[in-house]
């Protein structure tokens, strides 16, 4: 397969995948794709989870926990987060990517930190698999001035082209962290099972906080079939990501077979499930494949798009195992980095996949 070929599918990768995945879809987006306009990613307040009455946290782990199982996307409002910070965020991820060098960028190339493959992801270089109109940056919890759980000495100049940008960057992590155990607590909760189940090992717990900017297409790029983000689902057990204020996610709907646009109101939160979810969740709470395609208003070809993602993680040497509770187990525990780099190296290349976290240098 050819990262040039722009009608790739998913099941020409699946290979790679480490939980079940039996539906084909097209990584791009292309002019014979259905969408669906009917059904609704739903919204809920999750105030009613952290600050309601035991009976409020019930109906919320209930409903939340059931849209998740069906589609495995939702959106939180009441999520306390201030949203002047995601304001904040849109410009200077902007001012990130259109004032850093190339040269300076190049320095901080992406290559593997434990699981994660952190750093300078260039235009078309998301992957090795599509060419994707997107540049990238990612940092995991290693890169920032934050309680770690492991013993490895915070250098900033590692990790940052420009130091100044850590500290915002961190408030956003540290906001989002908060939530991290809530969203796992209902999730569980709406599954029947244990809430505390993972609290211990989310504690100061592993996550790649993604920047993405989408620069506006040219004719040609217009015109080349490309998409600004292939599909694919998430490796990890879900994904924060405060609502972009330009359009063109799109989420695969398993019922209709079509995918949905999912434009999410200002200020709300998207929540998704990974892998690792489903594979802990023995398939209940599903890994859902979504991408990012041409805003309906055809505004890509003047606007810039951007998006700050955080995917939450376990660490490293992590066992993800089927919980107790939900029934016979389909997968076997592994380890959480070779669960994560087996997987990802479906995107970085084969030799990506490793056993052990630590020869990363
Ligand atoms: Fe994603």
């Amino acid at each position: 397969m050819n990262k040039s070929d722009i009608n790739a599918v998913n099941q020409d990768f699946v290979r790679y995948d480490q939980v079940e995945k039996d539906h084909t879809y097209r990584l791009a987006e292309s002019d014979s794709d259905e969408f669906d306009t009917d059904y609704e990613i739903q919204t809920f307040d999750i105030s009613q989870y952290t600050h309601g009455s035991d009976e409020d946290k019930a109906k919320f782990a209930r409903e939340f926990g059931a849209a998740v199982q069906e589609i495995g996307f939702s959106i939180l409002t009441g999520h306390g987060v201030d949203t002047a910070l995601y304001d904040e965020m849109n410009e200077r991820v902007v001012e990130l990517f259109t004032s850093t060098a190339m040269q300076d960028k190049m320095r901080f190339r992406a290559r593997r930190h434990g699981s994660v493959s952190q750093g300078y992801f260039p235009i078309k270089e998301t992957s090795d698999i599509h060419p994707d109109l997107v540049e990238g940056w990612v940092w995991c919890r290693r890169a920032f001035v934050m309680p770690q759980q492991r013993d490895e000495p915070f250098r900033p100049a590692d990790f940052w082209p420009d130091v100044r940008f850590e500290p915002l960057f961190r408030k956003l992590a540290l906001a989002h962290e908060a939530l991290i155990k809530p969203i796992t607590q209902a999730m569980f909760q709406g599954l029947g099972i244990d809430p505390h189940h993972y609290d211990e090992r989310l504690t100061d717990t592993n996550f790649g906080l993604r920047l993405n900017y989408y620069p506006p297409l040219d004719p040609a790029e217009d015109a080349s079939g490309a998409g600004r983000l292939l599909g694919h689902e998430d490796v990890d057990l879900f994904t924060i990501l405060p609502a972009p204020t330009v359009g063109g996610l799109q989420v695969w709907n398993h019922l209709s077979n079509k995918w949905v646009r999912l434009n999410a109101p200002p200020g709300s939160i998207i929540v998704n499930t990974g892998d690792y979810m489903q594979r802990i969740t023995n398939d209940r709470l599903p890994s859902t494949t979504h991408r990012v395609g041409k805003p309906a208003d055809g505004s890509h070809t003047s606007t810039p798009r951007v998006s700050f993602p955080m995917a939450v993680y376990v660490w490293e040497d992590e066992v993800l195992e089927v919980l107790p509770g939900l029934g016979n187990p389909r997968y076997e525990p592994v380890k959480a980095i070779t669960f994560h780099t087996r997987s990802t190296s479906k995107f970085y290349g084969d030799d990506y996949a490793v056993e052990k976290a630590l020869d990363e240098d």
